[in-house]
């Protein structure tokens, strides 16, 4: 890694990232130690038939991850992202990360493939309710007295096909892809590493731990997200 240096021709950079991305800014991963899956068994929290057998338990879950998402703060390896997408426009982040973290910190072209915590949504209406954190809605009820749940993607959910297609299109378009801190194992996330390649991408792996898509990788970088972005990028490139 030391020798590396990222050259100035790509213009098409996805940055996808997963939890690891934000595990710096203290928000805990999914899997591996003091994973979420760990403490709260999906089946219970996470999907739509907990939804329905028990709406409050769910919606009281996610409203204590917005809590602990609203104690942290985007770290140096998010500011280092936003500052690249400042100067390559046609740079895009596919995350799959709820929290909202690389808005916080002013980056934009953010793909949310699993939704956002900060979203809620009336299933019998459609209607979508932004800005959830702002204290806006007091009441867990839609107008039309369902619950609203969280705009998000479950387990078991159909990810949306407009947001699939806006990944798909950056992923065809990218000529280097960089990933940061995802397990790669939740499809069709867990995909997206080998369209790149295909498309004859240049792929970036930043990750302390090796994946199951590790192999396919041009360069692995085995760090931390903000250490290893700030050693991809303080080269002679920017
Ligand atoms: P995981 O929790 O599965 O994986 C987190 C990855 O981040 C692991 O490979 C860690 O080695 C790595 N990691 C940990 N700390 C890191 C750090 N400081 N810097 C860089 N990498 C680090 O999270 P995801 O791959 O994002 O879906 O999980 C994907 C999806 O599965 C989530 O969006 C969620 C989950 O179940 C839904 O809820 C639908």
């Amino acid at each position: 890694m030391d020798n590396f240096h990222l050259p100035s021709t790509y213009q098409n950079i996805v940055f996808f990232t997963g939890a690891g991305m934000s595990a710096e800014s203290g928000v805990p991963t999914y899997r591996g130690r003091g994973g979420i899956w760990k403490d709260y068994r999906w089946e219970e929290y996470a999907c739509e038939s907990a939804f329905k057998e028990n709406p409050e338990l769910v919606l009281d879950f996610h409203e204590l991850r917005r809590i602990e998402a609203l104690k942290c703060k985007p770290h140096s390896g998010h500011f280092i992202i936003k500052d690249i997408q400042d100067k390559f426009p046609n740079s895009t982040i596919i995350t799959q990360n709820i929290d909202g973290m690389h808005q916080r910190c002013g980056s934009h072209n953010v793909i949310e493939l699993h939704g956002s915590l900060w979203r809620m949504r009336c299933e019998s209406e459609g209607a979508i309710y932004e800005d959830y954190d702002r204290g806006k809605y007091s009441s867990r009820y839609c107008d039309c007295g369902n619950f609203r749940r969280p705009d998000i993607i479950w387990f078991g959910d159909m990810l949306n096909e407009n947001i699939i297609q806006k990944a798909n299109l950056a992923i065809s378009a990218c000529d280097l892809f960089i990933s940061i801190g995802t397990s790669a194992l939740v499809w069709p996330a867990a995909g997206y590493p080998q369209v790149a390649k295909k498309r004859g991408a240049f792929c970036i792996e930043i990750n302390p731990e090796d994946t199951e898509l590790s192999s396919l990788y041009d360069l692995k970088i085995r760090t931390k997200a903000s250490l290893g972005l700030k050693n991809l990028f303080n080269t002679n490139w920017i």
